[in-house]
């Protein structure tokens, strides 16, 4: 079976303290022997106690909002993948649709930085996602194959095989609209299809795709019995600790009422 990830994305969120309570109370929430991952990705300045803080839990890790495509050197600002793995970082957030916008990431350069994240035996979450834009003229299939094929398909079906894909329309993503089920479920099987058909072996089909934009309490239930669906990247409910604990509670009953 492939893995089911429940991921939360604080962005440019919370104070200190705010971090740390955050997590301490997603800690106590979760109980030990689920069956989803959780991902948690903090700030880059509360990440090294974050990581001490959940030191111990099996099925908690915690990921980078982004690191540079540089393995070192005077890039003044940026971290670096080789700082993040020696801090106990585990997973790395990559081609958020914020920082393709914000920061010009092109699909060449999130190559490289998914090269740096696997140098490190870091676990690359690969966002990709359209524009309402894109959706409204139709080419949201053509935008979502073309930043896999450029970011992504250069590598080797074991690297491949260790990267999680989070797909994110851009027009879902903070804004209350999520896509609808049957949106979610074409995309998810469209992105496995390409995979399969550049790669051997069907391995689309043990690669975990996650769904994020505006993943919330009311929704995450029917997101999460889409077949291709494995997950979410969650971003404004995974502030709530109840929240975030709840849909990672949604998507564990549905994974045991599976596998009876
Ligand atoms: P949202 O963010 O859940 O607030 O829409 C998702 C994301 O940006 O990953």
């Amino acid at each position: 079976m492939r893995k089911k990830i429940i991921a939360g994305n604080w962005k440019m969120n919370l104070n200190y303290a705010e971090a740390l309570s955050l997590v301490d109370t997603i800690v106590d929430q979760m109980e030990d022997d689920g069956l989803a991952e959780v991902v948690l990705a903090p700030p880059f300045i509360y990440l090294r106690d974050i990581v001490s803080r959940v030191q111990g839990s099996t099925r908690l890790s915690i990921a980078a909002q982004n690191c540079s495509q540089f393995k070192n050197g005077a890039h003044t600002g940026e971290v670096s993948s080789s700082m993040l793995s020696s801090v106990g970082v585990e997973c790395v957030i990559v081609g958020h649709s914020e920082r393709r916008a914000e920061q010009n990431e092109s699909n060449e350069i999130l190559k490289l930085k998914i090269d740096r994240i696997l140098e490190q035996f870091l676990i690359p979450v690969f966002c990709c996602g359209e524009t309402a834009e894109e959706r409204k003229n139709g080419s949201h299939s053509e935008i979502i194959n073309r930043q896999l094929e450029q970011s992504l398909f250069h590598l080797n079906e074991a690297q491949l095989l260790s990267c999680v894909i989070a797909y994110e329309p851009v027009w879902a993503i903070g804004t209350g609209k999520n896509a609808s089920i049957d949106q979610i479920q074409e995309m998810h099987s469209l992105i496995r299809k390409q995979i399969n058909h550049h790669y051997k072996n069907n391995i689309g089909e043990n690669i975990s795709i996650i769904y994020g934009g505006s993943v919330s309490v009311s929704n995450a239930e029917e997101i999460f019995s889409a077949p291709d669906v494995d997950g979410a990247l969650i971003g404004g409910a995974s502030l709530k600790a109840a929240d975030f604990t709840l849909i990672l509670k949604m998507m564990e009953k549905m994974l045991s009422s599976r596998m009876v």
